[in-house]
């Protein structure tokens, strides 16, 4: 049975942002988001750990909600600099992005290990956004849906339901590149990413699927309306409290 997908608007902050900036911007986007008071999508920032408790007290009560941008698989323990899933809880967060395209790559992150940090957000009670998706080479070589399968099948957890999953399609290549993929090539994609996850859970009817990459917001209302397309996760264009709430407006 198809559920109602209620999009999700998620902003990856990345590496950026100290303090005083990245109080106000959060600021900012809480009150645009109260004043909206939406109760048809949901807006997500995710920024660096090092403010997530702050920003979720600065936010608090406004609707917006907080996340973490990678967790560790393992709840406490050896494992210096790392946070676990638990951490970002116990700040304030109710989201953690994991297997971002740029842990993958800076730090070797397996669909394996992707995967654990999924089961982790769901041990500390957080919903993960699995992230995947092609390079330009792979997509060049025609590789594309194979590449997100095995992706989808080596990082989502058994027991994946639609409450406990959302998964974003990031084309590496479209990543703070301006570019970004036609819709029909998203369409296709997200298609084939519900077809998988249909497999793997039986019904994925109701999993939100975002897409993610050099979306703002002049073309977020075009992204937005691809069948299959439940949400965005947005990078450079979360950074500017105007554009960020234009791509929510847009959901
Ligand atoms: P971008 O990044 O919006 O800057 O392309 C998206 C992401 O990496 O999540």
């Amino acid at each position: 049975m198809a559920r109602t997908r209620i999009p999700l608007i998620a902003g990856n902050w990345k590496m950026n942002g100290l303090k005083a900036d990245a109080l106000s911007l959060a600021r900012v986007v809480a009150a645009g988001v109260k004043q909206e008071a939406w109760k048809d999508r949901e807006v997500l920032v995710c920024p660096p750990a090092t403010l997530v408790m702050a920003v979720a007290e600065a936010v608090k009560g406004s609707g917006l909600l907080v996340g973490g941008e990678d967790c560790h698989a393992k709840a406490s323990g050896a494992h210096t600099g790392d946070i676990s899933a638990e951490m970002l809880k116990d700040a304030g967060a109710s989201h953690v992005i994991v297997g971002h395209s740029e842990r993958r790559t800076d730090c070797g992150e397996t669909d394996a290990k992707v995967k654990a940090k999924a089961e982790a957000a769901w041990r500390a009670g957080l919903l993960p956004i699995v992230c995947i998706g092609e390079t330009l080479a792979e997509r060049e070589a025609g590789k594309t849906l194979a590449v997100l399968e095995t992706q989808l099948k080596g990082s989502v957890p058994a027991g994946s339901t639609a409450a406990k999953l959302v998964v974003a399609y990031e084309p590496v290549w479209a990543i703070g590149t301006g570019k970004t993929p036609t819709t029909p090539e998203v369409a296709a994609a997200h298609a084939h990413i519900r077809k998988v996850l249909g497999g793997l859970m039986g019904d994925a009817a109701g999993v939100r699927l975002l897409y993610g990459g050099s979306v703002k917001g002049s073309n977020a209302a075009e992204l937005l309306a691809v069948a299959d397309v439940d949400g965005a996760l947005v990078g450079g264009a979360a950074l500017k409290a105007d554009e960020f709430l234009a791509i929510a407006k847009a959901a």
